[in-house]
């Protein structure tokens, strides 16, 4: 049957049923940082994914070679490498979405703040780009620290007259997945049927799992098993630094958050309902100016930002102790877009 010779798709990571073959809207995405550790498997899970017809590579380096093997898997996507400054232009023209895994990533003892320094000025030129040659695409901000690197985009597009707050995302869907991976393993459910909201920030104490909102609900976890649970999911890009022992941060579970979140913006562009996720986004929820929290998804990227919904004492407390810190991450990502 013509379903049997249908390429390959990423739909069952994503979980959710959606009926897309070759005559799907077409769609560009770009990756900044494409032949990194990040950027290698989100372009191959990219290549998987049916909506997108274009699949822009872009790297200071090295896109020739990856481009070039993604290129021959059998799926719907036109793959094209640029390598080089003088290319990114031809790289983002006519982009729907731009997802920027570029910049350095944590060695053991670093907070994410400690990538500011490297990271603030990379995402700031490539925001600066993005303005020039696709001001209407949604960006996907995975580069730390998250918490100041998307003040940083907002401002450098606020400057550039083109800031549109609803195609501004930082991708927060690791923390999501690693709730959902921690909470199943802990209440002994299937991991597919769990679902955690994660709001807040991406870093430390600010990322802030809610799981008194988890579902399926579980009535077994004490006090203990949810502040151990919180624990590990605010650690757990700590955990794989650690593990990987100076070879760097989360790659693969962090291409394939990156994979899922950019299927659910291609899925609101292309105006399938009810698409929600958690990502840090400009918010009026709390006092803060971004916050993370669950955003439907729509054909012009945010359509809602959703309230935190009813919190546990311990939430409670953690949403306050977030705050500070998250607040100092946001200004100092503002600060620096307005003086450099
Ligand atoms: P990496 O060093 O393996 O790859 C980064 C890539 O960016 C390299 O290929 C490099 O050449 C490229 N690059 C550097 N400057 C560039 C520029 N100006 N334009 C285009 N490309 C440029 O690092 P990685 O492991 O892929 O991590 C990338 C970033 O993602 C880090 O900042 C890391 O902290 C972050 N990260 C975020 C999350 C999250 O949940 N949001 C998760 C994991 C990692
Ligand atoms: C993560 O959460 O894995 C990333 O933000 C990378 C890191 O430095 O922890």
């Amino acid at each position: 049957s013509r379903a049997a010779l249908r390429p390959c798709t990423c739909r069952h990571l994503v979980g959710r049923s959606y009926s897309s073959t070759e005559s799907s809207p077409e769609s560009k995405v770009a990756i900044l940082g494409a032949a990194g550790g990040i950027g290698q498997p989100l372009a191959l899970l990219m290549k998987l994914n049916p909506l997108i017809s274009s699949l822009s590579l872009y790297d200071i380096a090295n896109t020739p070679g990856v481009a070039a093997d993604v290129s021959h898997i059998n799926s719907r996507a036109q793959v094209a490498g640029y390598a080089g400054e003088e290319q990114l232009g031809e790289a983002l023209d006519g982009s729907d979405i731009v997802i920027i895994p570029a910049g350095v990533p944590r060695k053991p003892g670093m907070t994410r703040d400690d990538l500011f320094k490297i990271n603030a000025g990379i995402v700031k030129s490539l925001c600066t780009a993005i303005a020039k040659y696709c001001p209407n695409a949604l960006v996907n901000m995975i580069s730390n620290p998250v918490n100041s690197t998307v003040p940083i985009a907002a401002e450098v597009f606020k400057k550039a007259g083109t800031f549109d707050e609803r195609k501004l995302f930082g991708v927060t869907t690791l923390d999501v997945v690693r709730a959902k991976t921690f909470y199943a393993g802990k209440v002994k459910v299937p991991v597919a049927e769990v679902n955690v909201p994660v709001v807040g920030g991406h870093a430390g104490i600010t990322i802030l799992p809610l799981f008194s909102q988890a579902a399926p609900k579980s009535s077994n976890l004490s006090d203990d098993d949810i502040k151990a649970l919180t624990k590990r999911t605010q650690d757990g890009g700590t955990e794989v630094v650690e593990a990987k022992a100076g070879k760097g941060s989360a790659t693969l579970s962090m291409a394939y958050a990156g994979a899922v979140f950019a299927d659910a913006c291609l899925k609101g562009l292309n105006g399938v309902p009810d698409i929600v996720e958690c990502s840090f986004v400009q918010s009026s929820i709390t006092d803060l100016p971004f916050f993370a929290s669950k955003v439907r998804l729509g054909k012009n990227g945010v359509e809602e930002v959703f309230g935190l919904g009813p919190l546990s004492d311990y939430e409670q407390q953690g949403l306050e102790s977030l705050k500070p810190e998250l607040k100092a991450s946001i200004e100092k990502g503002v600060e620096f877009a307005n003086q450099n």
